[in-house]
């Protein structure tokens, strides 16, 4: 059975208030193929985390307990995200070890962070990796990778096919004064291209996304491979 890594960034989940409709929709789509598929879904922290972390970084609180706040956010929508599911995890796995037991136990194992000085996206890679799945789609804000941050230049192209090392070149160059322009992070795609994952950089709110990935290997976002 294939396995597959899915990183749900917290942003399309986690508004104000939690995106119920969205996380119904994702969950019947990809529910089409779990009887090929093992899922591994990691949830970011989103709007949740990002109300903590920025609250409290004004008053200097250090970076150790900012991640361990963000990661607590990520885990609380990660469980929120299970409610959706059947034949799935309820206790949230804290390591990648934890959650590659689970995805032999389980259709779908939701997870969120792991430990501080990273984001979920390398926690994904580094499942994937575990796991030996191919196949990591990274479920954004934006509809792909493009060449400079499109929130801020209009003239920003999107880029339908990367190879690793461009997409650690490009990820380099939006890290530096980091921020969430960024599309992905260095670790993460370090990962996947150790081990040959392709990543699909998806508009996640789109939900017939994730099934065209998974039933032929199409998206209208980025395709990452070596
Ligand atoms: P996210 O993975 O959602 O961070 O984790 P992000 O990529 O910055 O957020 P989006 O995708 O743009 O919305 C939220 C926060 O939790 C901490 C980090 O502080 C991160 O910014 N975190 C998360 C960790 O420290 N370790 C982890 O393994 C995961």
């Amino acid at each position: 059975m294939e396995s597959v890594v899915i990183s749900l960034g917290g942003s399309i989940i986690s508004g104000d208030p939690l995106n119920v409709k969205f996380l119904g929709e994702f969950c019947r789509e990809i529910s089409k193929f779990e009887k090929k598929t093992r899922f591994g879904i990691v949830v970011g922290g989103g709007k949740l985390a990002r109300n903590y972390i920025s609250s409290l970084r004004v008053l200097k609180v250090n970076d150790h307990v900012l991640d361990e706040i963000g990661i607590h956010a990520t885990r609380m929508n990660a469980l929120a995200t299970a409610t959706f599911l059947k034949d799935v995890n309820h206790r949230i796995p804290t390591s990648i070890n934890d959650a590659a037991e689970l995805m032999n136990l389980y259709s779908y194992t939701v997870m969120g962070g792991t430990e501080p000085g990273h984001t979920t996206d390398t926690v994904a890679a580094l499942l994937a990796e575990r796991v030996g799945a191919k196949k990591l789609i990274n479920a954004t804000s934006v509809d792909g990778v493009y060449s400079d941050d499109p929130k801020k230049n209009p003239n920003a192209k999107k880029i339908l096919r990367l190879s690793h090392d461009e997409a650690i070149s490009l990820s380099l160059k939006g890290s530096i004064g980091a921020g969430p322009s960024v599309f992905m992070d260095l670790t993460s795609l370090n990962i996947a291209k150790r081990s040959n994952i392709e990543i699909y950089v998806i508009d996640g709110s789109r939900v017939s996304e994730y099934g065209n990935i998974l039933e032929n290997g199409k998206t209208s976002g980025t395709l990452i491979s070596g």
